[in-house]
């Protein structure tokens, strides 16, 4: 297994999501979406986040979408139900894929939500195959941007829609650590917003949408860390116990501007 996939991977996910859902009083057995929240959305802003991005990419029914790095498919799950897309999620870390279509099936969207284990790198799907394709915090493992994006230019559509949700470098000064991504910096792979944008401009996307929402996820997190800990059913249940150090950490670097959150939607030119 490669050093991201062990890092997100933890053995014995599944049951120990069950488990803690059970503990909050839920019955796995009749899942909603909303039951699952505190578990599927594994970025900065949650929920509201991932309708934002949709409101702002202008996603229509039926769209046929690709989450790339999709993780236990919380994103995927709300847009196939919220907004009547059929959405393919592709992870590199098995467990998730795994994991993710269990809980789809509980929550009987396994019509319009499927799942592929694989690498964005090396995408298993046919030029043009999608309408849509969705990063939500999922680049700051890919060392090589230019594949990956190459990648997402690739399996769109011409005119398709390119709408992205990522944290990426600041001010160049080193990032500390751990971080929800990496515990350290061997697996961490930011680039500057400078940087990110020429490349697709390059790649050949046009931006619709570029909006740097670094201060409201400052603010969210404060929010977060001032509430405490989680109950049974968090992101501590992918990452260990250290998962809080690990957003403490995060707001720390936000606060001093060594990452920034972006919110971008760009079309296939
Ligand atoms: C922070 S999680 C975000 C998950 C999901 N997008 C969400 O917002 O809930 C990052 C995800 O990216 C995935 N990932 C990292 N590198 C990848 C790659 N090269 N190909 C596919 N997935 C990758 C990880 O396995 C993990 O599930």
């Amino acid at each position: 297994m490669c050093d991201v996939a062990v890092h997100y991977g933890r053995g014995g996910l599944g049951e120990a999501i069950l488990e803690a859902l059970r503990a909050a009083g839920k019955d796995p057995d009749a899942l909603t979406r909303e039951d699952l929240a505190p578990v599927d959305q594994f970025h900065t802003g949650g929920r509201d986040a991932t309708l934002e991005l949709a409101r702002r990419a202008g996603i229509v029914q039926d769209a046929t979408v690709l989450d790339v790095g999709g993780g236990l498919g919380g994103a995927a799950r709300l847009l196939a139900a919220e907004l009547g897309c059929r959405v393919t999620v592709l992870d590199l870390t098995e467990e998730y894929c795994r994991v993710g279509a269990d809980l789809t099936r509980r929550t009987g969207l396994e019509a319009r939500v499927g799942f592929r284990h694989g690498d964005a790198l090396a995408m298993p799907f046919a030029a043009g195959a999608f309408d849509v394709v969705w990063t939500q915090h999922s680049s700051m493992n890919v060392a090589d941007k230019a594949a990956l994006y190459g990648e997402c230019r690739r399996v769109l559509r011409p005119g398709g829609t390119l709408a992205m949700h990522e944290i990426t470098g600041g001010t160049g000064t080193p990032v500390h650590f751990p971080v929800p991504w990496a515990r350290d910096p061997a697996i961490s792979h930011l680039v500057p917003v400078a940087a990110l944008r020429a490349l697709l401009g390059d790649l050949g996307f046009r931006e619709r949408v570029w909006e740097d929402q670094s201060a409201q996820a400052l603010a969210w997190f404060r929010q977060r860390l001032a509430a405490g800990p989680a109950g049974p059913l968090g992101l501590h249940l992918l990452l260990g116990r250290d998962f809080a150090t690990m957003l403490g950490t995060l707001a720390r670097n936000l606060d001093e501007g060594r990452v920034r959150v972006v919110m971008g939607v760009c079309e296939r030119a």
